[in-house]
C-alpha cells in the first residue's frame, strides 16, 4: 500500500523538537488535576495478578517519574502487557496499590475513568477509522464523549482545529491529514493512533510494542517521536527491539515472571548475568 511519494514523506527530517515542542504545547505532564508532589507519576506496589492459580504479575514493585520515558524489557509471557492492563484498569489485581499521582487510586476507577484522568494507552495493531480521513480521525479522538456522528457534525473551535494541526505535525500527516486514514501505511496508521492519543493530551502513555512491524525509517522515525514527547509527558514503552530501546532508554525495567528482575540504564541491566540468563541470551 506505501507509495515512493510516502516513502520519501518519512524520510522528511524531524521538526525541530526544541521550538516545536513549545510551538504545538503538548499536554502538560503533570496536568493540574493531578498531584505529583512527590515528582512520581505512576506508583505500583506489591500487584498480583492471578490467572486460575497463575501469577502473572507477582508482588511488583514499579515507579514512573513525571517527564519520565521508561522502557520495559522482558521475555513472552513475563507480565508487560499485563501490567499495562491493570494501569488502565482493564484487569483487576488480586492485591497491591496502583496510584496515579498522589491521589487517584487506579484500583477504583473504571477504565473511562483512568482514560480521562489522562493515561492514554495505544495498542500493538492500529485501530483507526480506516473509511474517514486522517483529520477526521484526529477530530473523533479529542470529543471522546460523543457518538460518531454528533462528533463529526459539532463544530471545532479554532482551539481544537489548532491543536490538531500541531499533531498532525508532530506525527508528520500534515500532508495526508484528507487522505482516508485506510490508504496509510502501516507505520502511519501507528502514528495517527499516536496522534490521537496525544489530541487527548494524556499525562502517562503507555505504548506496547510500538514498532513492532515498522520499516526502519518509521523506527527511527518513532524513536525521535517519543524523544520529544518525554519531559512534556510520561511514556512507559513496552518494547522486544533492543535497537529502538536503546535509542530511546535511559532507564529501562526488566520483567521476568510477574516481577522486576533488574532495574537501570540499558548498559546496567544488558550486563546483569541474571537478565543475559532469562532474556538477552549468551
Ligand atoms: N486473560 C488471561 N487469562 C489467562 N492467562 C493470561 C491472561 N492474560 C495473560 N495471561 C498469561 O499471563 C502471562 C503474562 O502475559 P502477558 O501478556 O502480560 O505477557 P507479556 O510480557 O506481555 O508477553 P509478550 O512479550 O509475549 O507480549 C502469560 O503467561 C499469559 O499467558
Ligand atoms: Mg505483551
Amino acid at each position: 500500500m506505501r507509495t515512493p511519494a510516502t516513502a520519501d514523506f518519512m524520510l522528511e527530517p524531524v521538526l525541530d523538537a526544541g521550538s516545536s515542542r513549545e510551538a504545538i504545547g503538548l499536554g502538560q505532564a503533570a496536568g493540574p488535576g493531578l498531584n505529583t508532589r512527590h515528582g512520581t507519576i505512576l506508583t505500583l506496589e506489591g500487584i498480583s495478578v492471578s490467572f486460575d492459580g497463575f501469577k502473572a504479575l507477582n508482588n511488583l514493585n514499579l515507579y514512573i517519574a513525571v517527564g519520565e520515558l521508561r522502557c520495559i524489557i522482558g521475555p513472552n509471557g513475563a507480565g508487560k502487557t499485563t501490567m499495562m492492563d491493570v494501569i488502565t484498569g482493564k484487569t483487576r489485581p488480586s492485591e497491591g496499590q496502583a496510584w496515579f499521582g498522589e491521589t487517584l487510586d487506579l484500583r477504583q476507577m473504571s477504565e473511562v475513568q483512568i482514560a480521562q484522568a489522562g493515561i492514554g494507552r495505544k495498542f500493538q495493531k492500529p485501530t483507526v477509522f480506516e473509511a474517514l480521513s486522517v483529520f477526521e480521525n484526529l477530530e473523533l479522538a479529542q470529543k471522546t464523549d460523543k457518538s460518531v456522528w454528533a462528533s463529526l457534525r459539532a463544530k471545532l473551535t479554532g482551539e481544537q482545529t489548532d491543536r490538531i494541526g500541531e499533531v498532525l505535525d508532530t506525527i508528520r500527516l500534515t500532508h495526508s491529514a484528507h487522505r482516508p486514514a485506510g490508504l496509510l501505511s502501516h507505520g502511519q496508521k501507528q502514528f495517527l493512533e499516536i496522534g490521537m492519543l496525544l489530541v487527548q493530551d494524556p499525562q502517562l502513555l503507555l505504548l506496547d510494542e510500538p514498532v513492532a512491524g515498522m520499516t526502519d525509517a518509521e523506527t527511527e522515525f518513532t524513536a525521535e517521536l517519543f524523544k520529544s514527547l518525554a519531559g512534556k509527558h510520561s511514556l512507559m514503552v513496552v518494547e522486544h527491539d533492543m535497537g529502538f530501546v536503546g535509542s530511546i532508554a535511559d532507564h529501562v525495567t526488566v520483567l521476568h515472571q510477574g516481577s522486576v528482575l533488574a532495574e537501570g540504564s540499558l548498559e546496567q541491566v544488558q550486563a546483569d548475568e541474571r537478565v543475559i540468563e532469562v532474556y538477552l541470551g549468551r
